[in-house]
């Protein structure tokens, strides 16, 4: 993974329009210029053509990431956005959250074949790992992920933390950090671990300080654009 770390990912989920898509980059874009990590912005697949777009014009130095990607190839699937239909937008794809396990049925067998698709398509996969029993299902399923993991951004995400556009409940940075070293060890040396989970303005500087944590995935917090940008001091700190 040669990406400048930390790592801070925008995970808007299903907000926003097009309009506010569009400004919320304008106000993100100066602040985005000196950052010397890496921001991945995912807006909604909807979205992400004009926000390619708007971003080279500009040059701001955000990249594109999809929210989630098919199980399948091109084909006869109704509603399903193909990793090779947006590669040319999108370098990085969030896979495996929890939010689409709970109300999509997602599996482990899902989860794996999108993170093949993702690696053919030349796309990093941002899987996010909700416990190590996940996790071992993950490495067992497929000797992709251990073979990958340079070229995976793993998360850290338990879902007891996720905000869900509710209140913060953030995971301890030290338990965040404990559980990023083991999920380092179990993947292999030089793995990527960022954490999520009501990552705000408030609380981001004291994950981005431990030592295993290699940035965030922001959700409920990246909404606003102001707090996005203290997110990313905090980070630069
Ligand atoms: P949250 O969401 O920051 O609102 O907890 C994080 C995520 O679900 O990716």
């Amino acid at each position: 993974m040669n990406d400048p770390l930390p790592l801070v990912v925008a995970n808007l989920k299903a907000n926003k329009t097009w309009d506010e898509v569009a400004s919320w980059i304008d106000d993100v874009a100066k602040t985005a210029t000196s950052f010397t990590g890496t921001i991945i912005f995912c807006p909604s697949h909807s979205f992400l053509a004009s926000a390619f777009a708007k971003i080279a014009q500009n040059s701001i130095n955000l990249k594109l990431g999809s929210q989630d990607i098919s199980r399948f190839e091109q084909g006869a699937y109704t509603g399903e956005v193909a990793a090779s239909q947006i590669a040319d937008l999108c370098q990085y794809a969030i896979v495996g959250h929890s939010e689409r396990r709970k109300y999509f049925a997602e599996t482990d067998d899902d989860v794996m074949e999108k993170v093949k698709m993702l690696l053919v398509a030349k796309i990093t996969p941002i899987l996010c790992i909700s416990d190590f029993k996940q996790l071992d299902t993950y490495i067992a399923k497929g000797q992709v992920i251990v073979k990958n993991k340079d070229k995976i951004i793993f998360v850290y995400e338990p879902p007891s933390a996720i905000s869900g556009g509710g209140e913060f409940r953030p995971d301890s940075p030290q338990n965040a950090n404990e559980q990023a070293a083991k999920i380092k060890e179990r993947i292999g040396r030089g793995a990527v671990v960022i954490y999520g989970g009501s990552i705000n303005p408030q609380n981001a500087q004291s994950f981005f300080r431990q030592e295993n944590i290699d940035g965030g995935l922001v959700g409920q917090a990246s909404l606003d654009s102001q707090q996005f940008i203290q997110i990313l001091m905090a980070a630069r700190n």
